[in-house]
Formats: C-alpha cells, sequence, structure tokens
C-alpha cells in the first residue's frame, strides 16, 4: 500500500526513483509521481494510473538533479487524480513529500492550517504534513519534522526533501514501514527492501517512532525526542533475481510454480534428524509452551485461512484449545485472554496493520506473541516475542500462493513441535508425519503438472457469475481460500462455504448454471462431503471436484475431477489448494485481467 521512495547520489535520479517504483509497483497503487530538485526548483512529474504512463511523462517532459523522492499512491482519501497525488508540496514550493498511512487527525488540523492561511492543493488526509513543516521551517528542516510529528495522530512513513538543502532526505516513521541504505557516495529511503535491492548491500530498518536525516555518508536516526537511536545494518539478502518474473507471464505464476522448491526448502531446514525445529528466534522456551492451554491465532485474508487450518491440526496434535480471529475482529473485541494464552500472528508480509494492532493489543495485556511471518525484519517481526519465518522467499503477486502453503506446513510443524513437547505425539506418530512432509514437494509438483488440465476447465468456466467453494474439515479452509484467490483475481463472485453448511442457506443459490468446486479428497469427512456434493447435483448444480488419485465415487458424480496424490489428511490442504489457485490464475488470464495487481488491492495492507 503506497510505496516509498527517496534517493540522493550521483545516479541518474529519475531512473533510480522510477526503477525503486517499479519495484514497489506490488505494493498496489493507482497513481505515481516524482519529485526532483534541479536548478534550486522543485520539478514534479505525475499522473494517475499505471506506472508506465508517469515514465512516458519523464521522456517527454525530462527532468534531471541530485535529489528526488517518488510515490505510488493507493487512495484511501480522495480520487486517483494528479491533484491527490504525491509528492505534495507547501504553499511556497520549496519542499516535497511522500507518504504512506493514514493520519487520522488531518481534519481538524487541515481546519487550523487553512485558519492561518495555507492553500490545500489535494483532498488527501497526507497533505496536512507538508503544511505543518512548512510552518517551522524556519527552525530548520529537521525540526520541523520533529515538531510535525508530535501533532499527528494515525500512522505514517514519510520522507521530505527540501530546496534549501539538497544534500539530505528527512524520513520519519510510526507505524507504517521504512528502510534505508546509504554509502559514502549515495543513500536512499523506500517502503521495502526491494525498492533499493540492486544498488546497496547494506540496509537499515528504521526504527518505529524515528526521524532519520539520510545523505551521502550519513544517515543519523533519532527518536521523536531528539535523543539517538543506534542501528546495526544488515546484509541485504534477496537480488533482483527474486523478484524479476523470469520466463513467467505473471508472479502469481511463478510462485504457484516455486512451491515444491519452497516446500522443499522448508522441510529441509525445519526437520534435523528426525526432528522438528522452528529456528532460532522462536522466543518462547519449552517450559513456557508446556504451560501454553489456548492458543490465539489472529491474521487476515489468506493468512487467516491458513490459521483456521492451523487451528484443525494445533487442537488434533497439541491437544491445545485453539480459536482463529480476523485480526480486525480481534483488535477491537476485547478478548477474554489469560495468562496461558499464546496470541499468534500470522503474515506474510509482517505489515498488515490490523495484524500488527491485534499483535500489540495482546502485548499491552502482558500476553507472548509468538509470529509467523514471511518478510524478515517486518514491524510484526521485530515486535513479536518469537518468530518463525515462513521461508516462502518474496511474494510479489497480490494474491498470496507460496506463502499460505509454507504458512500451513509451518503451522502443521509447530502442532508437531507442541504435540511431542506435550507428549501427544509419540516418536512414531512423528516419524508417520515427517514422511507425509517429505513426500510433500514432489507430490505438489504432481498436481501443478496438471495446469494444462486446469486452464481447460477454467475456459469452460471464464464466463460465470458465480462460483460455490465447498469443504469441511481441513480443507474447509481450502474452501475459502480458493473462494479468496478467485474473486480477488477475476472479480467473479466467489462464496466460499463448509459444505455442511449448505442447507441452512446457501443451497438455495445453486442451480443448472452454478459450479461448485467441491474439496473432497480421502479424509474423515469424506462420506460428509460426498453426501453434500450429492445434495449439490441434486439441485443440477455443477461440481467440479478435488479428489484423491483413483476416487471413482466423488468423479463418478462431478462434471470435472482434479486428482491429487494419495496423501495424509493433514497435508491435503496444501495439495488441494494448488488446483484452485491455478484455476483462479487461468480465469482471470483468460478474462485478460491484471492477475498481479487486481484492481482496489494492495500487497501490504498498512492500513486499518
Ligand atoms: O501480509 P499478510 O499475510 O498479513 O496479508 C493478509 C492479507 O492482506 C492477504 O492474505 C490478502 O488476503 C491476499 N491478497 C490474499 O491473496
Amino acid at each position: 500500500m503506497c510505496g516509498i521512495i527517496g534517493y540522493v547520489g550521483t545516479r541518474d535520479v529519475p531512473s533510480v526513483l522510477l526503477g525503486g517504483l517499479w519495484r514497489l509497483e506490488y505494493r498496489g497503487y493507482d497513481s505515481s509521481g516524482i519529485a526532483v530538485i534541479g536548478n534550486g526548483e522543485l520539478i514534479i512529474r505525475k499522473v494517475p494510473g499505471k506506472l508506465s504512463e508517469l515514465e512516458a511523462l519523464i521522456k517527454r517532459q525530462p527532468v534531471s538533479g541530485g535529489i528526488g523522492v517518488g510515490h505510488t499512491r493507493w487512495a484511501t482519501h480522495g480520487l486517483p487524480q494528479e491533484n491527490n497525488t504525491h509528492p505534495l508540496i507547501d504553499c511556497n514550493e520549496e519542499i516535497a513529500l511522500v507518504v504512506n498511512g493514514i493520519i487520522e487527525n488531518y481534519l481538524s488540523l487541515k481546519d487550523d492550517l487553512e485558519s492561518r492561511g495555507h492553500i490545500f492543493r489535494s483532498v488527501t488526509d497526507s497533505e496536512v504534513i507538508v503544511h505543518l513543516i512548512e510552518e517551522d521551517l524556519d527552525k530548520g528542516l529537521v525540526d520541523a519534522v520533529r515538531s510535525t510529528v508530535k501533532k499527528l495522530t494515525g500512522n505514517f512513513a514519510f520522507a521530505v526533501i527540501s530546496v534549501n538543502d539538497r544534500s539530505k532526505i528527512v524520513c520519519a516513521r510510526h507505524d507504517a514501514p521504512l528502510i534505508c541504505c546509504y554509502n559514502s557516495k549515495e543513500a536512499a529511503v523506500a517502503s521495502d527492501i526491494s525498492g533499493v535491492v540492486s544498488i546497496f548491500n547494506d540496509v537499515i530498518y528504521i526504527p518505529n517512532d524515528s526521524i532519520v536525516v539520510l545523505g551521502k555518508g550519513k544517515c543519523n536516526i533519532t527518536n521523536f525526542q531528539g535523543r539517538e537511536v543506534r542501528v546495526t545494518p544488515r546484509k541485504v539478502t534477496i537480488d533482483v533475481k527474486d523478484i524479476d518474473k523470469g520466463h513467467f507471464p505473471h508472479f502469481m505464476l511463478k510462485e504457484i510454480y516455486e512451491q515444491p522448491k519452497v516446500l522443499h526448502n522448508i522441510i529441509n531446514e525445519r526437520i534435523v534428524g528426525g526432528r522438528v525445529t522452528l529456528g532460532s528466534e522462536l522466543g518462547i522456551s519449552d517450559a513456557e509452551m508446556k504451560k501454553v492451554s489456548r492458543i490465539l491465532i489472529q491474521a487476515c485474508g489468506t493468512s487467516w485461512h491458513a490459521g483456521l487450518v492451523g487451528k484443525y491440526i494445533i487442537e488434533k496434535f497439541a491437544r491445545i484449545h485453539t480459536e482463529v480471529d480476523i485480526s480486525s475482529e480481534f483488535r477491537y473485541r476485547d478478548a477474554v485472554l489469560d495468562s496461558d494464552t499464546l496470541v499468534m500472528a500470522v503474515s506474510q508480509s509482517g505489515e498488515t496493520a490490523d495484524t500488527l494492532a491485534g499483535l500489540r493489543e495482546a502485548k499491552v495485556k502482558f500476553l507472548k506473541v509468538l509470529s509467523l511471518v514471511n518478510v524478515i525484519q517486518s514491524s510484526i517481526h521485530r515486535e513479536s516475542d518469537g518468530i518463525i519465518e515462513i521461508m516462502a522467499g518474496p511474494e510479489i503477486g497480490v494474491a498470496s500462493t507460496k506463502a499460505y502453503t509454507a504458512e500451513i506446513v509451518h503451522l502443521y510443524l509447530l502442532a508437531l513441535y507442541l504435540g511431542s513437547l506435550r507428549g501427544f505425539v509419540s516418536k512414531v506418530d512423528l516419524e508417520e508425519h515427517i514422511a507425509a512432509l517429505t513426500k510433500l514437494p514432489a507430490q505438489v509438483e504432481q498436481v501443478i503438472r496438471l495446469d494444462d488440465d486446469i486452464r481447460e476447465i477454467a475456459e469452460e468456466f471464464s464466463d460465470a457469475r458465480d462460483f460455490l467453494f465447498l469443504g469441511r474439515g481441513l480443507n474447509y479452509a481450502t474452501a475459502l481460500e480458493g473462494a479468496l484467490k478467485l474473486k480477488e483475481i477475476s472479480y467473479i463472485n466467489a462464496t466460499g462455504y463448509a459444505a455442511g453448511e449448505m442447507k441452512h442457506g446457501p443451497i438455495a443459490l445453486i442451480d443448472h448454471k452454478m459450479p461448485i468446486v467441491c474439496v473432497n479428497p480421502r479424509s474423515s469427512v469424506y462420506d460428509k462431503m460426498f453426501n453434500n456434493i450429492q445434495e449439490a447435483v441434486a439441485r443440477k448444480g455443477i461440481p467440479i471436484s478435488v479428489v484423491t488419485k483413483g476416487d471413482r465415487r466423488t468423479r463418478g458424480i462431478s462434471k470435472h475431477s482434479i486428482p491429487i496424490p494419495e496423501c495424509h489428511e493433514c497435508v491435503s490442504p496444501i495439495l488441494a489448494v494448488i488446483p484452485l489457485q491455478l484455476l483462479a490464475y487461468h480465469i482471470a488470464t483468460l478474462k485478460e485481467l491484471d492477475v498481479d495487481r487486481p484492481r482496489n488491492l494492495a500487497k501490504s495492507v498498512t492500513v486499518e
């Protein structure tokens, strides 16, 4: 959500800004712009729409200079039109600002600023920041930023440059992500590491509630009160090819195809000498883990679905009562949490605002938080007591795929770990589970090989208006996830449901035009699910079933069936979701939609 980039140095500034914005594009946006200081004045280029349009504008009207900031805006306050696009400038056109976040008290600040004569060019909440800084510029840019941040409520990360000092970028962050890099020749700031990946070897994760003054060979970090903050830079561990599509037409397809490799790496790393190891940052001792009497998993979207699978598996193997909450509900519902409750956050990005707020809510109540995250050094990583890195590698496509299966496999490993610790999983059971997990990468590979068959099914249904997805037990979450994948990238109305709930209402939707994706691999609820498919067939629904290879019963009553390999029930949510990811992908591409950047969505949802 909104991408920030800033650069000062010897390279061609517009190219660095544009390159960074392209790599931040995956975060989601609907307009973009840059500001460069050349010949002592701010030169602004901005457009609503795609980055290619900004690039074309800069080609038609070139800019040059030694310092600049750039932005991709995901509209919250005000339409995606030129006046609302960042960079935003002050009344005197001295400073340019790019912001990610939401300023909750902007209306009262704006009233005050307008009463003091400031002219607003946009209807954004962010514009108050540039005018507040302007009011205090006589103290110098850094102090003006410091006094401004104290007046803001909400969450924000921003970078500002001034025509009066072309050597530095001043940045600040409160509850929104921001990183920076520097060496003797150049310095940059960005929303995340992908913005600067090809330029720097080291990165600084800017601490929350701090202000950074950044220039060539200079990076001064202070907290909002002005006290110096020391931060050790870290090595940049991703490179350009990790965030490149390679020979794939879309990131989403690349990431679906990467799943065997990701699972292979996880299993190699996490299962050592016949035991589960969850990494060096678990942060919660075995003794503390033994005391846990309840787990509360809070997450959003796809990560919430992974949490639902986690609930079934943790309760089954560790016998710990486990609840799963949508973070935006958890954070406001004043849940009953006692001291033996372990709160878990599950998040690919590690920056999802509601999940982060849920984590903080738990910490206010003095509870330990263990998080599953993909992005290392993200806010959720840094604020948790313990973390398990899900090891999916950079995920760029807005539709989460490989992070989902990496989350599930880690929740499975956690369940085995807790189960062994508490004596519910014997050595023999553990061996059986490890064998099931070890087979998984090759089995996922087999499912991916069905890609062409799945595309044919997609061709038949790409014009459907509605879809139903049904599952039970562990694959109830698979049905929800399949529906979410389809709706977010194809814009088809898709409903995921627990199949047993159908006759309590949704069955009324079924008619001869309704494709119904039925997830029914062999499992403890196979017969129950089979009956539910029969009920759908009796109402002329069109079942497309995910079944275990060789299962003739469900195949016999389905219009299409997609076979997954024979597997342990607990890994079936991983195998069964792959066809649903591919189905959604192909339907969306057949409809010629922007699969990696679906409308209205952002990869990293950093606002509430
Ligand atoms: O980064 P997170 O895992 O916290 O993100 C949570 C959701 O925003 C995310 O899973 C979203 O639902 C995806 N677009 C689903 O594909």
